[in-house]
């Protein structure tokens, strides 16, 4: 098992296959896009595949499969189907849900059964401002096919003042019918423009006030190990609501995430700037034993929280999620 020098258990892998996405959502990038990188700067799927099998050997119990979107990229379903040959290894996925629908059969004859699904709103007109494109009702429906097909679905919304406040209570209000878990988000600085949310209006305590004020008495539940959502349940209803504190970042004691961008870069935080170029270590032809050595020492000098990690960092914050897989 690999763990690091916190006595935490790396046993997640977060593995974004590409940084092209078909959204343009404004808390993730800017409207022309990023300069997306050239496909053979982007790790092979074989190269892929060999990281993954050998954090396998080191416990990896596993690995969520992001970018960009992950289903835009050609041979994406090929690759799930390798890693759906390594027993044991929970195969979970993250989705604009854009081009889901029709993989869904597919989805479920690999035993993929996690999928979490970026949606901010209910409301056409608002998910065409935050997204930049008109794909609401695709995804909608993706969203309602998934919970058909008996999927383990978790929304994911972004809470943005002035944008979509008043789909707080729109969105938790789908798990009286959808046994679905709706997690709302704090925004954090990853837009790729250098600047962050200057102020964070919406933090977790916010949002779980305003949840609270409307649904009246929620009912906290237990927190697993590495989740990163404070979960309550309204009582009566199938599905359960959430929070991530990603910017005040309450959860960093218990996380067990790898990290892998779509440039090939080890992170041993979401808020550092990269510790190891891990594509061009391969390229090297090095063996199986050093790349299962790197992980081990890399980790085994990690810091302790993403305040940590950030002071760390050599410069400001400038990246886009969409490149660090989230
Ligand atoms: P599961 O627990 O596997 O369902 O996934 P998740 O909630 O970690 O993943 P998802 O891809 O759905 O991401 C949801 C949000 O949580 C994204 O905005 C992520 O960037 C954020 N997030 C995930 N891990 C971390 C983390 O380690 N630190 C911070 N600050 N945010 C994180
Ligand atoms: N702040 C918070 N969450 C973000 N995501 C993307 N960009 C940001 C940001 N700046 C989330 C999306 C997606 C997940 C992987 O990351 O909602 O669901
Ligand atoms: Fe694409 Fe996700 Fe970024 Fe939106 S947040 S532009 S869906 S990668």
């Amino acid at each position: 098992m690999l763990y690091d020098n916190h006595g935490r258990e790396m046993t997640y892998l977060r593995l974004a296959v590409t940084d092209r996405c078909n959204l343009r959502c404004f808390y993730c990038m800017p409207e022309e896009g990023i300069h997306y990188l050239p496909e053979k700067q982007l790790l092979t799927w074989e190269e892929m595949l060999r990281i993954v099998q050998q954090l396998y050997l080191l416990g990896l119990r596993k690995v969520r499969i992001t970018g960009g979107e992950p289903l835009i990229r050609q041979g994406i379903m090929e690759f799930l189907e390798e890693l759906s040959r390594l027993e044991g290894l929970e195969v979970c996925l993250t989705s604009n849900g854009v081009l889901l629908e029709k993989h869904i059969p597919q989805l479920v004859k690999l035993g993929v059964r996690s999928i979490n699904l970026s949606l901010d709103s209910v409301d056409r007109k608002r998910f065409h401002q935050i997204t930049r494109r008109d794909d609401f009702d695709v995804v909608y429906s993706a969203m309602l096919r998934l919970v058909e097909a008996d999927f383990k679905v978790k929304i994911n919304a972004v809470v943005m003042d002035g944008k979509n406040e008043q789909d707080i209570l729109a969105l938790a209000q789908l798990t009286e019918q959808y046994p679905i878990s709706v997690r709302f988000i704090e925004e954090m600085p990853f837009n790729g423009s250098g600047k962050g949310p200057a102020i964070l209006k919406w933090d977790f305590i916010k949002i779980v006030d305003h949840l609270k004020s409307h649904f009246g008495n929620m009912l906290p539940m237990d927190l697993s190990y590495g989740e990163t959502a404070m979960r309550y349940q309204i009582p009566g209803f199938k599905g359960d609501v959430g929070v991530i504190a990603a910017f005040s970042r309450t959860f960093c004691g218990t996380c067990n995430r790898i990290r892998l961008t779509a440039l090939g870069e080890v992170k041993t935080c979401l808020y550092d700037d990269g510790v190891f170029d891990l594509k061009a270590f391969l390229r090297q032809g090095v063996s199986d034993e050093e790349i299962r050595q790197t992980f081990i020492t890399l980790f085994g000098n990690r810091p302790k929280d993403g305040f940590e990690a950030e002071k760390n960092r050599k410069g400001i914050i400038n990246e886009s999620m969409t490149s660090i897989g989230g």
